[in-house]
């Protein structure tokens, strides 16, 4: 069902005056997604549907998209959507394997030299002498992921890989390289906590590469796709970015959640492994949704308005912890729309994805609190749509692992999200 809200609009031509879209619009896609979209895992992507609708939405309210924005790339879903609709694109995320996912995403390949360079790097991992002791080995948080043979096993196929000139193909099996990292490890399968399992038999890793090149090369030949448009990707935080003037004409993005997952944590044997930074913790500074920063909450709470702090003071009766990470992910919400109200050109349009939490009860109204937001920051034609997500309805709650859980006092995760539009006057 489409939720409607009490919205302020801004009078707009009446060409462009659309009604709303009916209930249920936001729910499914009407194809199946290429594969391109599962080269790699990652935690809360979103449909790629959603880019479509997106877009088709804007441009029935007289948007003209020349440029897609997503703030928050994550895998490149937006940034591969836009790419099949022939459309220039700008991306950013904090994270180096984010951003690595996203540009290869983004990129076309000539299959004939992926099968080469695949033939190549493995022929050179087989006879690769082993190094005695690679320095992965000294490597204490890799130790504790790996035995030693898969940490030699890894070291050798990084070495190959890295044999290739830099550029987008080496990045192709960086990224294949990046998502073994984990089955070849004791990683807990799927849990979204880093922990180990002791009972996993962890995958092997040379077959794991194989399989992997296989159906990233099947991937990116089903979705080769001549097209004239441009990308830009870059690796920072948005928050900080110095915005000289507007460039993107619909910024379409799903924000972090607040301390649902650490993507920082999440990532760490990729960047580990692929060298972007020797502590991977350092890679939470910055990182909106954090349960790890130092907050200053009085300073924070000012700078909420009153639907972030009546969320905020109920958080507080239960958890005084969550409720300041929730201070500081409003801060850091309110910081976004502001920056995306600068990047967009006049008449632009922005699209948020976003899903609701209820912590020991206390439900986190999220949407709410961003459609505050957009009003406040002079965006006019807020709306607000519901949709469902059905991989959630199992259970609504998950235990601090992650995994589903009847226990209601668990962290529960709808099985519904928003969709939030406003439109830059
Ligand atoms: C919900 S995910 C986006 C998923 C994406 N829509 C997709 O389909 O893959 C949110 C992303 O925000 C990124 N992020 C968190 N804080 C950020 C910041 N300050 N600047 C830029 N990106 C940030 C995280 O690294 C994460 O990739």
């Amino acid at each position: 069902m489409v939720q409607t809200m009490q919205v302020k609009t801004q009078p707009i031509p009446v060409a462009h005056r659309v009604g709303r879209p009916p209930a249920g619009h936001w729910d499914f896609g009407g194809e199946r997604e290429p594969l391109m979209h599962r080269i790699h895992a990652y935690p809360a992507k979103f449909p790629a549907f959603i880019t479509q609708k997106a877009v088709a939405y804007a441009k029935e309210r007289g948007v003209t998209v020349n440029r897609i924005a997503d703030v928050f790339c994550g895998c490149g879903t937006t940034a591969l959507e836009a790419k099949r609709l022939n459309t220039d694109f700008w991306g950013c995320d904090i994270n180096p394997v984010a951003t690595l996912i996203t540009r290869v995403k983004r990129e076309d390949y000539q299959p004939h030299w992926l099968k080469t360079h695949a033939t190549r790097i493995l022929h050179s991992f087989d006879r690769r002498r082993l190094p005695r002791h690679p320095s992965q080995q000294d490597d204490e948080r890799l130790r504790y992921w790996y035995d030693f043979d898969r940490i030699r096993s890894l070291a050798r196929l990084k070495a190959a890989i890295e044999s290739l000139p830099e550029g987008k193909y080496r990045d192709f099996f960086l990224c294949a390289f990046s998502n073994i990292l984990k089955p070849t490890s004791r990683w807990l399968t799927k849990s979204i906590k880093p922990q180990v399992d002791p009972d996993k038999d962890a995958a092997d890793v040379r077959a794991a590469f194989d399989a992997q090149v296989s159906f990233m090369i099947k991937a990116a030949t089903q979705s080769r796709h001549a097209t004239a448009s441009k990308s830009e990707i870059q690796t920072g935080n948005f928050l900080e970015m110095d915005i000289p003037k507007p460039f993107a004409d619909l910024v379409i993005t799903s924000p972090p959640y607040v301390t649902s997952y650490e993507y920082a944590d999440l990532h760490q044997l990729s960047t580990l492994w692929l060298g972007y930074t020797d502590d991977y913790r350092k890679l939470r500074y910055g990182t909106i949704g954090s349960l790890y920063h130092d907050t200053d909450f009085l300073q924070d709470v000012k700078k909420i308005n009153q639907t972030g702090n009546d969320l905020v003071f109920r958080l507080y009766d239960v958890e005084h912890r969550k409720a300041r990470a929730t201070a500081r992910y409003f801060v850091d919400m309110h910081r976004t729309v502001k920056q995306c109200r600068k990047i967009l050109r006049p008449g632009g349009m922005v699209l948020f994805v976003i899903g609701n939490t209820e912590y020991k009860g206390v439900k986190v109204d999220n949407a709410a609190y961003l459609r505050s937001c957009l009003v406040q920051e002079g965006f006019s034609e807020v709306e607000t749509a519901q949709r469902k997500v059905s991989s959630k309805t199992l259970t609504p709650y998950r235990d601090t692992l992650g995994r589903f859980s009847t226990d209601a006092t668990s962290r529960k995760v709808y099985a519904e999200e928003f969709i939030l539009t406003g439109r830059n006057p």
